[in-house]
Order: C-alpha cells, then structure tokens, then sequence
C-alpha cells in the first residue's frame, strides 16, 4: 500500500472515496471548511444535520453525494467524544474506514489524520492549523498520523497464504493522506514512516503466528528471522541441535524430545555493546506447536495452539520494526523454538532435567513447557549483562481466567521497568496488567526431588509460572504472558480472526521511548 501525505483540502476531487472521522454529537464548524472542500463540507453539513450519524465510537456510514459533492464516496466513521479520544481511537477509526472500503472494492482513498482537531482533522479549529498551534492536550500530530495509517495498514491485514483463487481479491494500493497546512505536511510524513515501521513488523509477527504449524517448524520460523535479518541488516545466528546442546540447554532440548523436528535457538541482534550503550534483551517464547507432550491437552480446540509461538513471533516483528527504526540502542532477540510432541522418547511427568544454569527442574506436567524453554533462554540472556530482560509468552490459561482478551499479563522483578513497559503498552495499544509474585507462589513450585517444579497445583496458575521464570533471572525482568491477546476469535476493528501480533507494538515503542 502507497501511503502519500497530499496538501490541499479533503474531497477536492471528483470520484473519488474520501474517509471523515467525526467526534460524537458534533456539527461541522464554518472553520471545518478550511480543511475540507466546500460542497463536501455544505453537503455533509446537511448529512448531519438529518441526525442518524451520532459519531459514536465505531460507528461507520457509507455515503454517496451523487454530484452534490465531488467524492464518489464517502466512509464517514465515529470517533467517540472527544475527551475520550486516544490513540487507540484512531487506530479503530482508520481499521474500521479501512475494512469497509476493501468490502466495497476501493483501491484508492483519501484520509485525514484522525486526531481532536475538529472534524476533516488538523487544521480544524482546535487544531495544529488552528490558531493554538499543537493539537488538542497530550496529543501530537506525528503521533496522531502514526496511529491512523497503523489503523489502515492493520486493519486490511488478511491471511490468505493458503487461500487458493483467492488472488483478485480487492487490495488497497493507494492512500492519501490530506492536509490543507504545508507545514504539516513533514510531521505527518514521519507518522506515516513510524505507523508503516510498526505496522511491517505487526503484521511479520501476525503471518508467522498464523501460519499452521506444518508450515511453521523451528527450522521455518528460524529460516523466516534469517530471511528478515537479511532484509534488514540484523545481525543473525541459529543455533542448531548440536549448538544447543553445547550450550547446555538441558530444559529446551527435553522439550524437544518428543518431536522428530529438530530445535532452533534464534538469535536477532541491532547494534552491539559498548559503553554507555543500554542492551535490551527480548526472549519469545517459539513452541511451534503445544500438543501438551505425554500430559496431552484435550483435542477441543488444540489447533489454537499453532499460535504458541506468538512471543517468538513477537519478538522477531520488533526485531524488524527496530532494525527499521534504528534507535541507538542495543536490542538482542532470543528465540528458543521447537515443537511439543508426545512419543516414545519424550519428555514425561516426574523426569528431572538440568537446564542452563545448572539448576534441575522436576517435570510434573509435560504441557508446562514453555517456562521450560524460556528457561533457558533468560539464562542464555545473561551473557549480554542486560539493562533490561522482557520475555513474552503465551504461556498460561491461568492469564486467560485472570484477565480476559482485555490485557497481556506483567509480572517482573523491577518496579522501574514494569512501569516503563506499562507506558509503552498504553501509547501502543496493547494493554498489559500487572499480576504480583509473591513468595506464596514460589512456594507452590518447591520440589521434594529438585530444585524446583514446573507447575504449582491448580490456583494462581499464571502467577506459579511467572514466580519460576523468576528464578532463571538476574537482572532487571519483565515477563508477559500474551496468552489472552496473542490470538482473537472475533475480528476487531483493526485486527481480523487469528493472531493480533501483539507485543511488537509494544517493543518498538519501549525502544523509542528508552532514556538510559
Ligand atoms: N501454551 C499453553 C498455554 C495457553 C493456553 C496459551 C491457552 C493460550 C491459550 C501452555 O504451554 C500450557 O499448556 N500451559 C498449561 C500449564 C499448566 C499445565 C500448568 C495451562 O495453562 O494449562
Ligand atoms: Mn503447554
Ligand atoms: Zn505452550
């Protein structure tokens, strides 16, 4: 998709489809014809005035001015009240419009940025063309640019690698971006940048978590970070059965016994160490598939589990979207990948095995597999001596009963870096919450045999798995369970059925927003 910033004011041309975002219960000023051509904004003005468009929260209407006005088109969307507008508000808007006009077979539309500037975006009278300069409190236009055109890149996001005569399905190929100001023109050509950097590296992360597991191996998901690395001038190692073993990566190689598909241990890597340089260290949790192992889940439902690779998915898209975004910063991403399969020589409940750190693990449930995995990998994390560790998982149904499709899972050891990943979650759009670790739940993994155990009886499922993730850390850590928002059921307005990519959003913007 072409996303070009274009100066000159909305709805000028004729046949065209146009998209206006509108505040609820809010009428066209006079001064909204600055920003939008006349017919259009007398036309619209007239719309609304019949009153059925109440411009609530993802409200949507499709209008056809017919020659009152020069679109072909209109896609009028609801931006809520303005006091309640955030980011978030934009980047629905825009999957909304944008979801609507594919449906109608549009391949070309103009947008304004979506933002508490008046109807027909900045320039409105509260906005950065206004006389107060900035737009509305707490909102910049670069930012504001950014989430609409992640809300248009997202929200046309389809699946269909597998799809066959599916290829003249209707594409988007071109937006404009319209603004009236000049010198508006470059901030909003910055945000388109930041929300096409963002959203390349969402939508990575969303066809390797959607793809089926036949298809997404470790060996494939390792082939895909190194075709990435490639492309975008990471550096890239994989480490192959024999290299992990060397490493003494007890715990990943256990996990991977049950499969005939080898293991992989993908390292991703922007900048490098030195002094007065940060490292920030990103581990994805990359089970291919969860069959649960010899303690093997219920049939209901177990294709889902081709999306347990939704961290390491995660991990490789921020990857991406940072190499792209090049901070002075740097960022190493740790994958540990390998299928969890029952057979003859898999890994079975009450087997003890020795992980990396040389600390042994008592194996009460085979399906508690990715803190086995991810044990290894924090401690792999050691090397690099991190600022800061973030690992990110699907890893819990515990989080799912804690806390919905509504909210990642945080739980960590510093209070500093979980409040800066909190922050970076709200500006991106993926929300986390935090869950404590109290010594109650160390204790309910205590093992008679070893050092610890990998499941802590049936409560507090999410917060058992967290506590023993703890013990293979050092340094300051933050550990996310994705396992309510890595993957949706229901189609929301920027994301369809199937892995969302949750968490890269979330990277780039801790990454941009890191201040040692
Ligand atoms: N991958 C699952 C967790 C999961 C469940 C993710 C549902 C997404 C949706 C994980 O490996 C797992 O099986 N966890 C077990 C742990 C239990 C055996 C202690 C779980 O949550 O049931
Ligand atoms: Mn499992
Ligand atoms: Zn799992």
């Amino acid at each position: 998709m072409q996303i070009d910033v274009k100066i000159g004011r909305i709805g000028s041309e004729v046949d065209t489809t146009v998209v206006i975002g509108l505040f609820k219960e809010e009428r066209l000023e006079e001064s909204d014809a600055a920003v939008m051509e006349s017919a259009l904004h007398r036309y619209l003005r007239d719309v609304l005035a019949v009153g059925d468009f109440k411009g609530e929260d993802q409200e949507v209407a499709v209008l056809y001015p017919l020659g009152q006005a020069p679109p072909g088109r209109i896609i009028l969307v609801g931006l809520g009240s303005r006091d309640g507008f955030s980011l978030e508000t934009a980047r629905r808007a825009s999957g909304i419009a944008v979801r609507r006009a594919l449906k109608l077979g549009v391949s070309e539309l103009s947008i304004t940025v979506h933002g508490p500037s008046g109807p027909g975006g900045p320039g409105g009278p509260d906005g950065p063309g206004g006389p107060d300069g900035p737009v509305a409190p707490g909102f910049e236009l670069r930012d504001c640019a950014q989430a609409t055109v992640e809300g248009l890149l997202l929200g046309a996001y389809r699946y269909d690698d597998f799809k066959t005569g599916d290829e003249d399905r209707p594409r988007l190929e071109s937006v404009n971006v319209v603004t009236p100001q000049r010198a508006q023109a470059y901030e909003i050509r910055d945000g388109i940048e930041d929300g096409q950097i963002s959203a390349e590296g969402t939508t990575l992360a969303r066809d390797l978590s959607n793809a089926p597991g036949n298809a997404m191996t470790p060996r494939k998901l390792a082939a895909a970070a190194r075709k990435m690395a490639g492309e975008t001038g990471l550096k890239c190692r994989v480490l192959t059965r024999k290299d992990i073993a060397k490493e003494r990566m007890g715990a990943l190689l256990a996990v991977n016994a049950g499969s005939e598909e080898p293991p992989r241990f993908i390292v991703l890597e922007h900048g490098e160490a030195s002094d007065g340089t940060d490292t920030l260290v990103f581990i994805g949790k990359g089970i291919t598939f969860d069959s649960g192992g010899i303690s093997i889940k219920s049939s209901g439902g177990m294709e889902e589990m081709k999306h347990d690779m939704s961290g390491a998915a995660a991990v490789i898209g921020a990857m991406r979207s940072i190499a792209l975004a090049k901070p002075s910063l740097h960022v190493v991403g740790l994958v540990p990948a390998t299928e969890n399969l029952p057979d003859g020589k898999a890994l079975k409940p009450g087997d003890i095995i020795t992980t990396r750190s040389g600390k042994t693990i008592e194996v009460i449930n085979t399906d508690a597999e990715g803190r086995l995995v991810l044990a290894d990998a924090l401690e792999y994390a050691e090397r690099y001596n991190p600022t800061a560790v973030i690992d990110l998982a699907t890893l819990t149904g515990a989080c799912v009963v804690a806390l919905g499709y509504a909210a990642t899972g945080m739980m960590g050891n510093d209070d500093g870096l979980q409040d800066r990943v909190r922050s970076a979650g709200e500006t991106a759009g993926e929300r986390v919450w935090p869950l404590p670790l109290w010594k109650d739940y160390h204790d309910q993994i205590k093992s008679h045999v070893a050092d610890v155990k990998n499941t802590g009886g049936r409560w507090a499922g999410a917060l058992t798995a967290g506590a023993f993730l703890a013990k293979f850390v050092e340094r300051p850590w933050v550990h996310l369970d994705i396992a309510g928002t890595a993957y949706t059921d229901a189609s929301k307005p920027y994301c369809p059925k199937g892995a969302t990519g949750v968490g890269v959003r979330l990277l780039l913007q801790l990454v941009k927003d890191w201040k040692s």
